[in-house]
Parts: structure tokens; C-alpha cells; sequence
């Protein structure tokens, strides 16, 4: 069975499983290089198509979020002959054999979060983002090839909301800059602030929203191509800056949230009596929330979906239709983040020709060693090697490296090579067998999306990498699951004793991870890196 997975939207993307196997997942943002497009995703579709080598009227399924067919999806598949579309104006016919269908915006994170976990055995999943469809919260029991809503919460109870809120405060975009209000907390001391920001925020207790919050009229506009929020609390939180600092209510907002998400899914894990839990929805890429909720069952029984936010919807909703039409094709492991499209050593070498750029040629060992020589002199190097990464982290494919070691790499990175605020932490990629060298919990963590703790002994070593609070945030690279980065990170640590890179993604601040060689070139001469790796092709700023 072939399976379209589309989301309209906040970060726009399609998916296609084909057979069982999840074929390619991608959001319009990298193509439109507007972040978190919002326009209809038809650059994702086609590209899902070519790399299915697919045509649209070989669909079995077309799997669209949301409890109501969204009327863009006629912007990219011919369903009706409207007149507003003109004769040029390229959409997709289908066949009547393809069934058009709709899957829930809460259902679709969960179908991620449970079906491509690593368990078998029944578990909770718990759904959290703003709003989509009709809750911000849900909670799910997920059992073989099939979930059941427990509890869906209105809007009343967004913790998400409330946490977009104190970022819009804090003088970032809601809905995108959450992560840097996450950041910001480590540094501040959450009590201070708590009692005044707790007016802004919903609580839970036994499984119950306690006391809901009006979050009153919600200015949603699109604004080149991306849809923006406002809401009345951002302003009112803002006012309470005069009173406590910055690091203050970062610090008491990501309090709140913790502990009202640590008490809802106690609560629902003793419930339930269920021992396993998966969690999805964008607030979940809140890496310290996450660690919080570790501690509610071991380890080895959490699952966070690596693509959690709205960029995950799509294949959510074509793993709901498997689910209800072939269950038996459902896919139960997300077998590789690489499903983005890839590039031919030939397309590069045209690109790389047509701007009339020198480079050096390596194939083999002599790339390796040249890349990791480089980077053990300290330089920066943009890695751009096969498919792109699905989701928000870079993996290994669409990366910035730069040594670790060296902790104000840190600030140089933020402030020369992404140019963005000098207090954001950088995650690092580790050697499979060296993470017990740098990590203090030993559990698996292919996708940076869980705060690790850092043994005290090795922090300085490695200053770049390792947060305030002592937190790192690890991709542990194995060779099975990308062997060129992990022969790259073997050669790294030959030279210099240490089997960790700082692996940022490459893009600059406020722009989409690159897709294509045309964007990478674009973003190494748009800032301080050093080194352009394309392929095999190696580029550097200084002349030989
Ligand atoms: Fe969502």
C-alpha cells in the first residue's frame, strides 16, 4: 500500500510510507526557505513522489491532519475544476482509487509517538502542543496496531500556550523561539518569579485541569508564508520584566510546565498501570522537560519522537491510515532520520562549476582525514553528506562541526558563524563507544532530544558542548546508523583523544537546515565557517 502522509499548516510537510517502509518525510520549509512555511506543502509532495519514484495516481491513500478536510489540499491534487486555479497552475490528478482521508492533529502526533516506539507491549502516550483540533493535551493508550483516547484537554489547559506566551514576552516568536526561552532557564532561579507567572499559566492535578486559563482573543495572522501568534498574556507577561529578570521567568515558566506535565503523566502511568510512556506534540522538544519526565518511568521505557512537533504530522497521519486500512504494513520503528532528498556527486559538481568555485577532491580515507585534521585545528566545517535529516536536528548530514574542546567555540559559533544570541547551548555528537565517558545515564540517544547529565570531571574538557546546568544533549552515533560521521568522529578522535563533536545545524539563526548544495554554499560564504565539505568536494576559505 502507498501512503501520503500531508500536513497543512504550521510547518507544512509530507510523508510517503510505501509498503511498510517509511520512503521520506519533509517539510516546505526547506524548500520555500521560509521557516515553519505554512504554505500548502506541494515542493514536499513532489518531493516525497520522486523519491518514492511514485506517481500521485499510484496512491492508495492521501493521509490529510485534522478533523476537517483542509481546502488548500486542492492547491496540490485536482479534485475539483475551480476556476481560481489557472490552466498553468500544475496539480496532481488522482485515480478514483485513492482515498482521501483525515486524521485528527492529536492522533497523528500520537500514532508517531506510539507506533514508532521500540515497544510492543501496551503504553501511555501523552500528546502535548499549543492547540490542534479540539485539545492541547491528550492522553492515549496505544496497544498493537492500534491507540484509544483517554483524555483530551481544551485549550484552557495549554501549557504550551502559556510557555509560547513567556517566549513571546521574552522577545521572541512564538512557536519558534522556545527553545531559546528553555536555554535562558538554566541561568535563572525559578522561584523568584513563579508566584506571578503561575496567574498566566493552567494547572493539573490528579489527572484534572485544576484551574483552567482564558487565554482571550488570539491574533493568528500569515505573514510571509508563515503563520504568526499573538496573544494578550505575551504583553502582560512582559510587564513583569521591571519586577524579575529575564533568566527569572524563563526559569519559573519552565518550572510551571514541568511540574504540571510530571504531574499529569504520574498520574496517568499509575492509572492506567501502565509502565511505559511516549510522548509527541512540539512542547515535547523541550529537552529538560524531558529529563524531567524521565524520572517517571526508567528509561528504557520513554520514548519521545524525535520529529515531535507539527513537522511530524504527516507521516502521523499516514501511520493513522495504515493503522485503520493495513495494520499489518504499520512500520514500528523509525529505522533511519535520513529521509530527506539527496544529491548525486554529479549535481554537485555542476553546482560547484556554475559559480566557477575551486574545491579539492577526496574520496574514501583522504575525506575523512581531511575533514578531521581540519577540525582538529579548530576550524568550522559545514558537512553536507546524502539525504537531509527529517525533523528540527541536524544528524550528521546537514551539520556544523566544530571541536568541543574548546569552549569558546560556543560564542563563536553563535555570534560568527549562526549570529544569534551568545548564550545558546550547542549539542554534541558522540562516538557509540565513548559515551560512558561523557554521559553520566547510559541509556540510548540517537536524536538529541533528552538532556543527559555530563560527569563533573570531563566538563571543562569538553566546554563547548555542555550546558550551565552541567546538561548535554548527545546524539550517540553508531556505525550502523551513519557510517560515514561515525568513521569521521573515529578519525577526530585519533588526532585528538576525544571521540565528540559539536555538531550544530547548518543553517544560519532564523533560517531552515539547508536542503540543497546551492543552500549550503549560500550559508558558508554567508558566515564564519571555515571548510564546505559537498559530498566528496571540500571548499575552504583559505587559500592553499
Ligand atoms: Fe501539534
Amino acid at each position: 500500500m502507498n501512503v501520503l502522509g500531508i500536513h497543512l499548516g504550521h510547518d507544512a510537510n509530507a510523508a510517503l510510507i510505501m509498503n511498510g517502509k517509511i520512503v521520506a518525510d519533509i517539510m516546505e520549509e526547506r524548500f520555500s526557505r521560509v521557516k515553519h512555511s505554512a504554505d500548502p506543502p506541494r515542493n514536499a509532495v513532489a518531493a516525497c513522489l520522486a523519491m518514492g519514484n511514485i506517481r500521485a495516481d499510484e496512491l492508495d491513500i492521501i493521509a490529510i491532519t485534522g478533523q476537517n478536510l483542509h481546502k488548500d489540499i486542492e492547491y496540490i491534487f485536482r479534485l475539483q475544476d475551480l476556476e481560481r486555479f489557472p490552466t498553468y497552475f500544475k496539480r496532481y490528478s488522482l485515480t478514483p482509487a485513492t482515498q482521501l482521508k483525515n486524521y485528527d492533529h492529536h492522533m497523528c502526533h500520537a500514532a508517531c509517538a506510539y507506533y514508532l516506539s521500540p515497544f510492543s507491549d501496551p503504553a501511555l502516550i501523552c500528546v502535548s502542543d499549543g492547540f490542534g483540533d479540539d485539545c492541547s493535551i491528550s492522553l492515549w493508550t496505544g496497544q498493537g496496531t492500534s491507540m484509544s483516547l483517554l483524555k483530551k484537554y481544551p485549550s484552557e489547559g495549554s501549557l504550551g500556550w502559556f510557555y509560547s506566551n513567556v517566549t513571546e514576552a521574552l522577545g521572541w516568536i512564538h512557536g519558534d523561539g522556545e527553545g531559546k526561552t528553555m536555554a535562558l532557564a538554566a541561568k535563572g532561579d525559578p522561584a523568584n518569579a513563579y508566584n506571578a507567572l503561575g496567574d498566566f499559566c493552567p494547572r493539573y492535578h490528579d489527572g484534572e485541569l485544576k484551574k483552567p486559563h482564558h487565554f482571550g482573543s488570539i491574533c493568528k495572522v500569515t505573514e510571509r508564508g508563515a503563520i504568526q501568534w499573538h496573544m494578550p498574556d505575551a504583553a502582560k507577561i512582559r510587564g513583569l520584566i521591571s519586577r524579575f529578570t529575564r533568566e527569572e521567568l524563563a526559569a519559573s515558566a519552565q518550572e510551571l510546565i514541568e511540574e504540571n506535565h510530571l504531574s499529569l503523566c504520574t498520574h496517568w502511568l499509575q492509572r492506567t498501570g501502565l509502565e511505559r510512556l511516549c510522548l509527541a506534540g512540539g512542547v515535547f522538544l523541550n529537552i529538560i522537560l524531558n529529563r524531567k519526565l524521565a524520572g517517571t518511568v526508567p528509561l528504557n521505557k520513554l520514548f519521545i519522537y524525535p520529529n515531535p512537533g507539527d513537522s511530524g504530522l504527516a507521516l502521523g497521519a499516514a501511520l493513522c491510515a495504515l493503522s485503520e486500512y493495513a495494520p499489518e504494513e504499520l512500520p514500528r520503528s523509525l529505522d533511519s532520520p535520513y529521509l530527506g532528498p539527496n544529491f548525486t556527486d554529479q549535481e554537485i559538481l555542476y553546482t560547484l562549476r556554475q559559480r566557477k568555485i575551486r574545491f579539492t577532491e577526496h574520496h574514501g580515507d583522504s575525506l575523512i582525514e581531511t575533514v578531521a585534521r581540519a577540525l582538529s585545528e579548530n576550524l568550522c566545517v559545514g558537512w553536507f553528506q546524502g539525504r537531509m535529516e527529517t525533523g528540527p536536528r541536524a544528524l550528521g548530514n546537514r551539520s556544523i562541526l566544530m571541536n568541543p574542546c574548546h569552549a569558546e567555540n560556543q560564542k563563536y559559533i553563535n555570534t560568527r558563524v549562526k549570529f544569534r544570541e551568545p548564550f545558546r547551548p550547542f549539542c554534541p555528537s558522540i562516538l557509540d563507544t565513548d559515551r560512558d565517558r561523557y554521559l553520566v545515564e547510559k541509556d540510548n540517544a540517537p536524536y538529541m532530544i533528552l538532556a543527559f547529565n555530563s560527569p563533573e570531571q570531563v566538563r571543562a574538557r569538553i566546554g563547548a558542548v555542555v550546558h550551565v546546568d552541567g546538561t548535554i544533549r548527545p546524539q550517540i552515533v553508531t556505525s550502523i546508523g551513519n557510517p560515514l560521521f561515525h568513521r569521521m568522529l573515529r578519525a577526530f578522535k585519533k588526532l585528538t583523544g576525544q571521540g565528540i563533536l559539536l555538531n550544530t545545524s547548518f543553517n544560519l539563526g532564523g533560517e531552515p537546515l539547508v536542503c540543497t548544495p546551492e543552500d549550503a554554499i549560500r550559508c558558508f560564504y554567508s558566515s564564519g565557517m571555515d571548510m564546505l565539505v559537498l559530498g566528496p568536494f571540500v571548499i575552504s576559505k583559505q587559500e592553499p
